[in-house]
């Protein structure tokens, strides 16, 4: 019997468009290895305010990509990125990260800097003997996985989102953070040609999981 192929899951959207919770459920569902891509804008945007970069500092942001040291350790089914031997968990859902993650990933060279790593995750799960990946973020089915077998791209309407975001007790600008993320010049958050885009604002959880679960079950079960 062919071994069953190795599958790339890409759900790219806004904030709390639903991304990642249906992300982590694929995972378990597939045994897929779970990246939030999210997470490691944050770590690093964490990271480079800890050093007292600023984000329209061009040169030192340059100067900090130049030593910065990464890591990937898996937490159960999913990658968490170590800076310099640390997984920064709670500091990159603070407040001062949240208002300049957006600033920093629209920079070009940031963005260069962690390319090669998300793409590298895919060798990670294939070493720790996943069945594939699911990677979430805003340009994973354009630029990271552009080739990836499912391209997923969740949408909520504004008032939605936040009131998933207050529920989850976080104080977080998504719209702000949107129109930053959708008007940047380099990978902006915009549906790929090509992928299948889902509407979320009236769906439960479950719903947006089967329409998500739905063509993988079946690819698998014709591998
Ligand atoms: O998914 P999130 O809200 O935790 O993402 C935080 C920020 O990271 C988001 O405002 C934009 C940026 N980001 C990005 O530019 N590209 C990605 N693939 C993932 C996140």
């Amino acid at each position: 019997m062919p071994a069953s192929p190795f599958i790339i899951v890409a759900i790219d959207g806004g904030a709390a468009s639903g991304k990642s919770t249906s992300a982590r459920i694929l995972s378990e569902r597939f045994n897929l290895l779970h990246v939030d891509t999210g997470s490691f804008y944050r770590a690093v945007t964490a990271d480079l305010l800890r050093r007292g970069v600023a984000p329209a500092d061009l040169p030192a942001v340059k100067t900090a990509l130049a030593s910065l040291k990464l890591g990937t350790r898996l937490n159960g089914r999913s990658a968490q990125m170590e800076v310099d031997g640390r997984v920064l968990e709670e500091e990159i859902r603070s407040r001062a990260v949240n208002e300049n993650v957006s600033h920093f990933a629209a920079i070009p060279e940031l963005r260069t800097a962690l390319l090669a790593y998300q793409r590298g995750l895919a060798d990670v799960a294939r070493d720790h003997h996943f069945r594939g990946l699911v990677m979430e973020g805003r340009d994973i089915g354009s630029v990271i996985f552009p080739n990836a077998d499912f391209r997923f791209f969740l949408q909520a309407d504004p008032a939605e989102r936040a009131r998933r975001r207050a529920s989850e007790g976080q104080q977080d600008s998504i719209a702000e953070r949107d129109r930053l993320d959708s008007s940047r010049k380099t990978s902006p958050l915009t549906c790929p040609p090509g992928a299948t885009s889902l509407d979320t604002t009236h769906l439960t959880l479950d719903q947006v999981v089967e329409r998500l679960a739905g063509p993988i079950a079946a690819r698998l079960a014709a591998a």
